[in-house]
């Protein structure tokens, strides 16, 4: 490396060398600008899963991994947990500020005015088996928002852009509910727009038409919580995965969905889900030895999960606020000595005193209590991370409307390193 702005790339073999510029943001690691790079060398970089790639600019979301610090737009998430509600960290993601009062009140209106889904959006549902898993569901019917908003909206246009994030914000709930719903042979739950947003959810899910449903208060701020700490996390495999599929064009919700396929798996939004049938399988704290050793071995599949991340090798600072809330969830739930909560707490103190963990630095991600908490919510397992997704598709708009307004956006499309076969002729069948 040279100086601040640019570094010098040294080919060995053909004694040649190439200079890129090095790029700087507010806050965090310089960037290699390796645009011209192909151009210059005729090489491409080598960057499976990433780990050493920036695919985009962005002024949303802010991440220090070793710090265990993560900013909403400059905002410390655990400032915004304590201080603001959903919706207001949704109109933070979406418009860059935090609102007053007046700007909050047009824009609880505005996402009330579209909580119901259009009525031929239900007989989709009807069409899936009873047990599908509620991933599948939301996958398919947000997939289909996009035949129901597709030709009158211009995805050039800012006002296009903002009502098709309003959609989303406001729909998703009553998706995801009646995606549970339908899976458990309730009546769909029609929204209640005298209810808070998080009120609103917990009523799709939980009320009948028979009786009354009352909410609790520390249980609306614990789901509240839980939605603030999933709005966003920058660059993501979901959230890239968005990027990628807008990258062409496509329409919003089309790319929205495929956000909600890519977090499905147990290595992204999957994993609080898997975490409560982990803590299920250990049972008993007696067991949590073997299964630490289970981690441990390189010839087990096992993994510890909800321990670990990608970014994230000091702590998970929403790791912390999520069991923060676990502990007053349980509390007023007279749930505290609940035995699957023990056996967490105990698994995360052996773990963490574990020379494996400690040199891999493996910390517990925000999913080791969400789960434990959207039990204690009455969320069923299945369940969990659909509620993920309804906390992420904020993030996941935010920066589909960020890209799409990019003066640099460019259709995404990786290279490869080619490792098949070199050209060759084809022999016709009989000759093989
Ligand atoms: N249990 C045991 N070992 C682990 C774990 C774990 N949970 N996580 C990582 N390791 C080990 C790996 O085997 C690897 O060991 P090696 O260096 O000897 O090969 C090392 O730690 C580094 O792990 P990678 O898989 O290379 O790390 P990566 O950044 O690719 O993966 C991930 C991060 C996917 C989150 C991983 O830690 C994991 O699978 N965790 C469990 C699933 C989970 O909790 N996911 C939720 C992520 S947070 C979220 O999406 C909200």
């Amino acid at each position: 490396m040279t100086d601040d702005n640019h570094v010098i790339l040294q080919n060995e073999t053909t004694k040649t060398s190439c200079e890129l510029p090095v790029l700087s943001g507010t806050i965090g690691p310089d960037v290699i600008d390796i645009r011209t790079l192909s151009q210059k060398t005729g090489m491409f970089t080598y960057d499976p899963g990433f780990t050493s790639t920036a695919s985009c600019s962005s002024t949303i979301t802010y991440i220090d991994g070793d710090q265990g610090v993560l900013l909403y737009r400059g905002y410390p998430i655990e400032q915004l947990a304590e201080k603001c509600d959903f919706l207001e960290v949704c109109y933070l993601l979406l418009k860059s500020e935090l609102p007053t009062g007046r700007e909050m009140q047009g824009f609880v209106k505005e996402v009330t005015y579209h909580t119901m889904v259009h009525d031929q959006l239900t007989n989709f549902y009807k069409g899936f088996r009873r047990d599908a898993h509620p991933m599948a569901t939301i996958v398919a019917v947000v997939g289909a928002l996009s035949a129901f908003y597709h030709h009158e909206l211009d995805i050039r246009c800012p006002i296009d852009r903002n009502l098709s994030a309003i959609r989303l914000i406001a729909k998703m709930p009553t998706i995801v509910a009646m995606s549970h719903r339908y899976s458990t042979g309730m009546p769909f739950m029609y929204p209640q727009n005298r209810l808070g947003y998080v009120e609103n959810f917990m009523h799709m899910m939980h009320a009948t038409p028979c009786e009354d449903y009352v909410q609790n208060p520390v249980l609306v701020r614990a789901m509240d919580r839980i939605m603030i700490l999933h709005a966003d996390h920058e660059q993501n495999a979901s959230t890239s995965t968005v990027r990628l599929a807008g990258s062409s064009g496509a329409n919003p919700y089309a790319c929205i969905t495929s956000g909600i396929a890519c977090l499905w798996g147990a290595a992204h939004g999957g994993a609080n889900e898997a975490v409560l049938r982990m803590l299920e399988e250990i049972g008993d704290k007696s067991k949590i030895g073997e299964f630490i050793k289970r981690a441990k071995d390189k010839n087990d599949p096992f993994r510890l999960m909800g321990f670990g991340h990608r970014v994230y090798k000091n702590h998970d600072p929403r790791a912390k606020l999520m069991r923060n809330t676990c502990h007053e969830v349980l509390t007023e739930l007279g749930l505290h000595d609940d035995p699957l909560f023990e056996l967490a707490l105990e698994l995360e103190r052996i773990a963490l005193e574990d020379d494996y963990f400690i040199e891999k630095k493996l910390y517990p991600n925000v999913d080791f209590y969400s789960g434990i908490v959207m039990r204690a919510l009455g969320i069923p397992t299945v369940m969990f991370t659909a509620i993920f997704a309804m906390a992420r598709s904020v993030g996941w708009i935010a920066h589909w409307d960020e890209m799409i307004s990019d003066k640099e956006q460019k259709i995404g499309r990786p290279r490869q390193l080619y490792k098949g076969p070199a050209k060759r002729d084809v022999i016709a069948i009989s000759g093989r």
